[in-house]
């Protein structure tokens, strides 16, 4: 079985993850990790703490000369502004000390639930939890599973395609294309036009004290038939993704597929039909890519977004979703004091504007974990040598099928 387990605060030390589950033989470096960390940073429209932070992380056990021993995998990222927040954060007791206190919950935040949930009467105590901060820890541990996928010609894209209603007109292409188009705009996103709007949507939010949400898409290409199952509801694959995508901060939509439009659609338009022949390997439309084998099965559209019953079904799998507005404005909501209950307008932590590009790389990541771990069950063996046994043997049995 395929976990992990991430611990940290936004201000604390450091963030932790543990992962277990992977197979001995994976090739893993510090420095592909710290790509994704980057890309996660970046982003137009992103607070002060990025400019004074630049993630990086240490992989603490599990590898040995760069490779995985099967044992579990501890990575660390240090928070580089610790010694700043030691007074406040200090995991021994202190007394006499700024504890930077909040009071004053942030609509939009787990802050004031949580604080009642948890008997909390300092707020920080949620916050430093609740951040985003913690997909800091996702985006490593999604590379790591991006790694393994790579080892059996699985690759993760995305791309923004929208921001505060801004919408990008994203022209059929292959994922590879887009993506790496996206990877040159400052949204992420892959039209060049879109960008600009976006930037200067950002602008004027900035202005107003505002902030902005949007969406983006994941699509993961290369991903064999038959990952994840209909026998039980929670193997099912679209919904492994969906809660993963949906447990991002912020994240309030997910879609399969032609998503919400399958309500509006007829169901021959819906459907994929099945043809049987020789076809092109990843075709030229990134929503009706094939699975790139020469021949057998294939599906001239994706509807679907490769998932059919619970299950991969070769297409690529198209996943969207959509990120409300970052809680925190500088013209603050109004709230009320815990203490006190008299009117107030909520705290202002430092905060970003809008973070759509940042989520379209923990989309990624999360979409490449259960991945991986849809993988592993289906393959899964003690090293990488077993794992590519067995993979071949099964594309073997499923081309004469
Ligand atoms: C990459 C990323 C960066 C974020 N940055 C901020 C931020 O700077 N300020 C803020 O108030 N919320 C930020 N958020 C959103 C909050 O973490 C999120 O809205 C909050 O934890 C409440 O969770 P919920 O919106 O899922 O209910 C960010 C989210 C993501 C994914």
């Amino acid at each position: 079985m395929f976990r992990y387990l991430t611990s940290g605060e936004s201000h604390g030390k450091q963030l932790s993850t543990i992962i277990e589950g992977l197979p001995a033989g994976l090739k893993i470096t510090a420095d592909k990790i710290d790509a994704d960390l980057k890309r996660r940073q970046g982003g137009y429209g992103r607070g002060g703490r990025m400019l004074i932070e630049s993630d990086s992380a240490s992989i603490v056990s599990g590898v040995r000369h760069g490779s995985t021993l099967g044992s579990p995998v501890a990575l660390i990222i240090e928070n580089r502004d610790w010694e700043n927040w030691l007074d406040a954060m200090d995991p021994a007791p202190r007394t006499g000390v700024d504890k930077k206190e909040v009071k004053r919950p942030r609509p939009g935040h787990a802050d004031l639930t949580g604080a009642m949930k948890y008997g909390h009467s300092d707020i920080r105590n949620v916050l430093e939890r609740s951040s985003a901060r913690e997909t800091a820890a996702r985006v490593a541990v999604g590379a790591v599973a991006k790694g393994l996928l790579a080892e059996f010609g699985i690759s993760i894209y995305s791309w923004v395609t929208e921001v505060g209603g801004e919408k990008a007109n994203v022209k059929a292409k292959d994922c590879r294309s887009l993506h790496d188009l996206a990877e040159r705009s400052v949204m992420r996103c892959p039209v060049g036009a879109a960008t600009k709007r976006m930037t200067k949507l950002i602008d004027n939010a900035k202005a107003a004290g505002d902030s902005l949400g949007g969406s983006f898409e994941v699509v993961a290409v290369g991903v064999p038939p038959g990952l994840g199952s209909y026998v039980h509801w929670d193997r099912k694959l679209d919904a492994l993704i969906s809660m993963a995508i949906m447990s991002i901060q912020a994240i309030k939509g997910v879609e399969v597929g032609l998503g919400f439009d399958v309500a509006s659609t007829p169901g021959s338009r819906v459907q994929d039909e099945i043809f049987y022949g020789k076809h092109i390997a990843e075709g030229s439309n990134a929503k009706a890519a094939f699975w790139p084998q020469e021949s057998g099965f294939y599906r001239r559209t994706n509807g679907a977004g490769g998932i059919e019953g619970g299950m991969s079904n070769g297409a690529p799998i198209v996943i969207k979703a959509a990120m409300k507005p970052i809680p925190t404005l500088y013209k603050p909501l109004r709230s009320v004091d815990i203490d006190s209950k008299k009117a107030f307008k909520a705290s202002v932590e430092r905060s970003d504007c809008c973070a759509v590009p940042a989520a379209s790389v923990i989309g990624e990541a999360v979409v490449a974990i259960e991945l991986a771990g849809a993988f592993l069950d289906k393959f899964g063996g003690d090293s990488i040598v077993e794992i590519r046994r067995n993979y071949k043997a099964y594309l073997k049995a499923i081309a004469s099928f």
